[in-house]
């Protein structure tokens, strides 16, 4: 019994050492924990740290990426401005020559919405058509009355896909405008010179010749077959006068007096002048002002002998029965020397058979006449009378439909544009 007390005893003595054991142990364990814990807390910590330093830093990444992708957005969008908006048409195609990008300027001289133009080869279009796919090659073409540079130029991108070609097409009708008027200007002016110089060395040998051939008529009278030889001898150098003093006319320049003229009355003094030969040819004149004030400063003797001049043409290149159109419009110069400055434009224009393309850069040379009885002196002298104004002359025509001859005077007052009307007589 006692055993059985000892040993429950010892028992119970042995319960509470192997307790304490335990508590121990879960003492330990339970630090053990709270360390661990602890530095769980501290890892969990400073990676929350590193958590936060990465989530900002991939904040700051993606601003940074958002924003240079907006720079390259608004780059593109400013790159694709002045692509769209350049007043020369581009065309970009691959190396076949079939377009993969066209500017707004390209679609308005081929008439194609850009749509259209994509995938289709350049060479299907009119005036491109001529043109080879070689660097450096070129090609005026003329589009109605618009004349148009064609120039190539290869693209040589990164990648085999981006290599290509570039077509520029450029509108170049002021510029070649400019420049005939240039090279007229200067051949007219040298011819002028030479004219002056030759008509000053036969000016006294042919005053004698005349003075000698009256002396000779006057002796021969007597003998008629002698007095005709000698009167065909006087006649011609009646001719050679007569054209010697239109030469000198032509050459020694003009001097305005200059005036404020209106020019309806102009135009009308000058209708008055060839009232007999209009009514001769059944000629019907039409008058057209611009609404607004058609006064000009100029010489009313010399402008009106322009006028004059140019209506003499007018009606001998009609059949009778013909059309003559005159008036004004005013108009903005937008380029060459009068850009920005308003010119009255006093126009001539008739319905008969058109001069011939080949003759059109002839026609204000003196002595260039393609008539029998013609001097071909009355477009030089008009195109100095004009050019003594600081104005320009200038002609549009075509073979069968007429002529239109056109004088540009700067002038003070601003105004608008009209336009001409496309046929003479409103027909
Ligand atoms: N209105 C016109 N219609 C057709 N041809 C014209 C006209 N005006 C001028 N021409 C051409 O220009 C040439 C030169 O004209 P111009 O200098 O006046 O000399 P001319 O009248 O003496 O021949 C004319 O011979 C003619 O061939
Ligand atoms: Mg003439």
């Amino acid at each position: 019994m006692q055993r059985i007390c000892s040993s429950a005893s010892e028992r119970r003595g042995m319960d509470t050492s192997s307790q304490s054991f335990e508590l121990a142990e879960l003492k330990q364990a339970f630090h053990m924990l709270t360390s661990v814990s602890k530095k769980m807390e501290l890892s969990y910590e400073r990676l929350k740290g590193q958590a936060e330093e990465l989530k900002q830093e991939l904040y700051e990444k993606n601003a940074k990426l958002v924003f240079s992708l907006r720079e390259q957005e608004r780059l593109e969008g400013f790159l694709e401005g002045i692509l769209q908006n350049l007043p020369v048409g581009i065309l970009v195609t691959d190396e076949a020559g079939k377009i993969r990008l066209a500017n707004q300027k390209a679609s308005d001289i081929l008439e194609r919405t850009e749509r259209d133009l994509l995938g289709a080869g350049y060479a299907d279009f009119e005036i491109l058509g001529e043109v080879p796919l070689k660097p450096g090659a070129s090609l005026e073409k003329r589009k109605g009355r618009t004349v148009y540079s064609c120039s190539v130029s290869s693209l040589s991108g990164s990648g085999t896909g981006d290599r290509g070609w570039v077509i520029l097409i450029e509108d170049v009708t002021e510029i070649g405008r400019w420049k005939a008027l240039a090279e007229r200007q200067k051949r007219l002016s040298s011819m002028g010179e030479m004219g002056a110089r030759i008509a000053h060395e036969i000016r006294n040998p042919l005053g004698s010749m005349e003075l000698n051939a009256a002396m000779l008529l006057e002796e021969l009278e007597g003998n008629p077959a002698l007095y005709a030889l000698a009167g065909r001898l006087a006649s011609g150098v009646r001719t050679v006068t007569q054209t010697l003093s239109n030469l000198l006319n032509f050459a020694k320049g003009t001097d305005p007096r200059w005036e404020r003229l209106e020019i309806p009355r102009l135009v009308g003094e000058a209708l008055d002048f060839t009232g007999p030969l209009l009514r001769e040819h059944q000629v019907r004149v039409q008058q057209d002002y611009a609404e607004q004030a058609c006064s000009v400063l100029g010489d009313r003797i010399l402008l009106r002998q322009a006028l004059l001049n140019l209506i003499v043409n007018a009606v001998e290149g009609m059949e009778p029965g013909g059309c003559l159109r005159i008036g004004t419009v005013k108009q903005e110069e937008t380029t060459g020397v009068w850009r920005g400055s308003p010119v009255m434009k006093v126009f001539v224009q008739d319905s008969g058979n058109g001069i011939p393309e080949g003759e059109l850069d002839r026609i204000f040379d003196p002595f260039f006449t393609t008539k029998s009885q013609g001097t071909g002196l009355g477009l030089a002298i008009v195109n100095n009378i004009v050019e003594s104004h600081g104005g320009i002359v200038e002609v549009e025509s075509r073979v069968g439909t007429g002529s239109c001859f056109v004088m540009s005077l700067p002038c003070q007052q601003e105004e608008s544009y009209d336009g001409y009307a496309a046929h003479p007589c409103g027909g």
